[in-house]
């Protein structure tokens, strides 16, 4: 008599586009079973990298989540768990940027920025740990954290804050989680060109009146490896959080920034 293995799952946010993409692209190739969740209005986008995948042999199904609403977040992993059996990996990556002084930063965008980059991992983890605990056979729950987690730059301070915050929730996370053989880990970034940091480059480009795309590059100056970070980079990262080489790391956050800053 054979018996197979069951085929593992991993849902990602903010997967229509940038490093999210990245990493359900990676996890496919990897052989998990991954759900493609965005924002509605990011739906086409979705559609489009579930098929990318499909077209390679992979599986995928696109689901549109906000982040920000708990209801919502739970209703994408019961919808994954539906779809692919259960649910392995949980990437919470959706996240948002802002780009303005403290003195100027007004109290909607400290609150949207809380609501999508802390609350909204908080409702994927805690959505992933009930679906794991209830499943019983462990699992993996990564957050993107960022470089500005361990040391915040000028213009950040929400964004810091939030990203500092999911270092910390992921800290307490690991070591609930734990005895439910769950680990829990951040992926932190540096200069990844993405969409989020084409309007990073647009805010400090139109304050210092510098050319558009000119702060992006300025940053290879800080960046010993000497280019700016890809989407894969990002990926490799997090499929190696996913996989059994990393079942003994949990409360980590992973720097992967070209050497910017040593954790
Ligand atoms: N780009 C960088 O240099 C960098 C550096 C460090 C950390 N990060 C983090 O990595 C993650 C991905 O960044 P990126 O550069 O790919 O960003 P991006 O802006 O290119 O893509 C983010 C994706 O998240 C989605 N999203 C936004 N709000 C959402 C919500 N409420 N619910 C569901 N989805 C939502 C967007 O639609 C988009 O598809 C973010 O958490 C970001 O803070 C990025």
């Amino acid at each position: 008599m054979t018996t197979s293995t069951p085929q593992r799952s991993a849902l990602i946010t903010g997967a229509a586009r940038g490093i999210g993409r990245a990493i359900a692209l990676r996890l496919a190739g990897d052989g998990l079973a991954v759900s493609v969740a965005d924002l509605g209005s990011a739906r086409a986008a979705a559609d489009g990298v579930a098929a990318e995948i499909t077209a390679a042999g992979g599986t995928a199904i696109p689901l549109s989540v906000d982040v920000t609403d708990p209801d919502a977040v739970d209703a994408a992993v019961a919808d994954h768990v539906e779809a692919h059996g259960g649910l392995d990996v949980m990437v919470a990556n959706a996240g948002i940027a802002i780009t303005v002084p403290l003195v100027e930063t007004t109290a909607a965008q400290w609150k949207t920025t809380m609501d999508v980059n802390l609350a909204g991992v908080f409702h994927c983890y805690r959505a992933a740990a009930q679906q794991m605990i209830e499943q019983g056979r462990g699992g993996r729950i990564i957050g993107a954290a960022s470089v500005a987690s361990h040391r915040a730059g000028k213009f950040q301070a929400a964004y810091s804050a939030s990203k500092f915050a999911v270092r910390g929730m992921s800290q307490s996370a690991a070591q609930e989680l734990a005895e439910h053989g769950i680990t829990v880990n951040c992926y932190s970034p540096g200069v990844v060109h993405t969409p989020m940091w084409e309007s990073i480059d647009q805010a400090l480009a139109q304050r210092k009146g510098t050319e558009l795309g000119s702060e992006m590059q300025a940053m290879l100056g800080v960046i010993p490896l000497g280019r700016l970070e890809t989407p894969n980079d990002v990926a490799g990262v997090v499929s190696f959080l996913a996989s059994p080489d990393a079942a003994y790391m949990t409360g980590q956050s992973i720097v992967v920034d070209g050497g910017m800053w040593f954790s």
